[in-house]
């Protein structure tokens, strides 16, 4: 199960690498404007801090702009994947791209059908939002399970990719359902390292050690 940070911020980017387990990272144009610095210089720091698939994503509306856009982010860094939305104008793109061995994450996958046609297309990451389906009374995690079953039964290459993770919860079904990779917030890469009960005997291990007599 591969990680990734699903943020565009280097100081968080960096704090998270520092543990040795971040695979890779995830952007959007929602987390890109945040950082307000301009898109393709931004894109290059986060790649010099990540040896990973680093997402960047396509704002054309149309087919041949996302082309042309993935053309020109795939040419910045050998770990850019780009990002076409599930659209029909995406779907094709993302088909010419992949024809051209450029790896696309197809994004804003809200069904099963959906998924099915973005791995048709070639897509290399399937990206579908749990919490967002979450936040209008449907069960996210469902989705992960119709379409890790179904790309199993097919063989389809594209991974998938949870995206729109809100908490730990989310992480732990998406293994039990054998999902990709989870793409998460730092919080919630920081919540599931901890636990009540660890902090505590670590605590606890320190008062007792600090009896123990030792040759300095
Ligand atoms: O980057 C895509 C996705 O993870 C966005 O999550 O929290 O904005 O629904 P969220």
């Amino acid at each position: 199960m591969k990680f990734f940070l699903d943020t565009a911020n280097l100081d968080e980017i960096r704090d998270v690498a520092s543990t040795g387990v971040l695979d890779g990272i995830t952007t959007n144009p929602t987390l890109i404007s945040k950082e307000g610095n301009v898109f393709e210089d931004q894109l290059l720091k986060i790649c010099a801090l990540v040896d990973g698939p680093i997402s960047a994503e396509t704002v054309s509306p149309d087919a041949s702009g996302m082309v042309e856009e993935g053309r020109h982010l795939a040419k910045l860094h050998k770990n850019i994947v780009v990002k076409c939305p599930m659209t029909r104008e995406g779907l094709k793109a993302t088909k010419i791209l992949s024809g051209q061995g450029i790896r696309v994450n197809v994004t804003l996958v809200f069904s099963a059908p959906q998924a099915i046609m973005a791995a048709k297309a070639g897509a290399y990451f399937v990206s579908p939002f749990v919490g967002r389906l979450d936040d209008i009374g449907h069960t996210g995690m469902e989705l992960i399970r119709d379409i890790v079953t179904i790309f199993n039964n097919y063989d389809f290459k594209t991974e998938v990719l949870v995206a729109s993770i809100r908490n730990p919860l989310h992480v732990v079904q998406a293994g039990l359902m054998g999902a990709d990779i989870c793409t998460m917030p730092a919080k919630v890469f920081d919540q599931l390292l901890k636990h009540p009960l660890t902090d505590k005997g670590v605590d606890q291990f320190m008062k007792d050690w600090a009896k123990v007599p030792v040759i300095k």
